[in-house]
């Protein structure tokens, strides 16, 4: 299987297929596959290549947490495999039923928390990226500039070795530039909604990764008759078709599909193999 790699950060040297854990947990809503099917899933991964993981202490739900799985899957971790995972919006999977006032993620107190816990949960002394995560949560609890400073600190502690940043705007992005490297930029974008264009082309120049979130769809799989059109040329499938497109997009986009099903994991990482002519990418637009 074809799959390019990345230097996250500059120096973690990932292939630009990697895997979203969260489907594995059901979180926050939806089916989870079997516990076996789920440790089956990870290790599949890897030994096909995947050594780019993203997960979160707060994908967890009816005692099936993402962490968990990943570190019965595969601990001892390769020497190779970068687990990226997100702080800021909640600590525990649980926390999403907390009245707005409650979710205390972005506060110093949340910051340490949500590191701390990822850290027991997937059992390292170091985390290899954490992305802090602003997006849709009341900003009057913390302001970037301030929680992006206690995540500095924790680095400096020695807890962190990369720091991205998730649900951004532009604006945000710049601000985030300016108080810490970034390494990476996790956000909603996919070949249906282009809304980010302008951040992917200022992360490319900048050497920063950025990494689409429900890159086939997310909880709405992606249907469109061109993506089919497209699919059918290449004896391919849709998702396929719209990984090969963020893939032929940039080259700093890595990719994290998720997925609790064996063979719809098979079939994302030969996506790297699938590339798109020129013809193909003028009817994607
Ligand atoms: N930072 C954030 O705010 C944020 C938000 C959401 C997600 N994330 C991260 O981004 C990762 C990816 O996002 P996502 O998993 O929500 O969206 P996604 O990868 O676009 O879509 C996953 C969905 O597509 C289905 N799917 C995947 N591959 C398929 C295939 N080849 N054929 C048919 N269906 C397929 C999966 O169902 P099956 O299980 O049936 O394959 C699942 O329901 C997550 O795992 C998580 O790590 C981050």
């Amino acid at each position: 299987m074809t799959n390019e790699r990345w230097a996250l950060g500059g120096d973690l040297n990932v292939a630009r297929i990697g895997y979203g854990a969260m489907k594995l947990t059901g979180w926050p809503r939806g089916e989870a596959p079997a516990h076996d099917t789920a440790l089956a899933i990870l290790r599949r991964a890897v030994e096909l290549g995947v050594n780019h993981i993203d997960t979160s202490n707060y994908y967890s739900r009816g005692g099936v947490a993402a962490n968990e799985l990943i570190r019965q899957a595969l601990h001892p971790y390769p020497d190779d495999l970068v687990i990226v995972t997100k702080v800021g919006a909640l600590v525990e999977g649980s926390d999403i039923a907390l009245p707005a006032e409650g979710k205390n993620g972005l506060t110093p107190d949340g910051l340490r928390r949500g590191v701390e816990a990822n850290l027991r949960s997937l059992g390292v002394d170091r985390l290899d990226v954490v992305n802090l995560r602003m997006g849709d949560l009341d900003r009057s609890q913390a302001s970037l500039a301030a929680s992006l400073e206690t995540l500095l600190a924790l680095r400096e502690e020695g807890l962190i070795r990369h720091l991205g940043v998730s649900n951004v705007t532009a604006e945000e992005l710049a601000q985030a530039r300016a108080i810490a490297p970034i390494a990476c930029v996790q956000n909603l974008y996919n070949v249906s909604r282009r809304d980010d264009d302008p951040i992917v082309d200022v992360c490319a120049e900048a050497g920063i990764a950025y990494v689409p979130y429900f890159p086939v769809g997310g909880f709405q799989p992606l249907t469109a008759r061109h993506l089919e059109a497209v699919a059918a040329r290449h004896g391919a499938t849709v998702p396929q078709v719209a990984l090969a497109w963020l893939l032929a997009r940039s080259p700093n986009i890595l990719l994290i599909p998720g997925t609790g099903s064996l063979a719809h994991l098979e079939e994302n990482l030969a996506a790297g193999a699938l590339k798109l002519t020129a013809e193909d990418l003028a009817e994607l637009g």
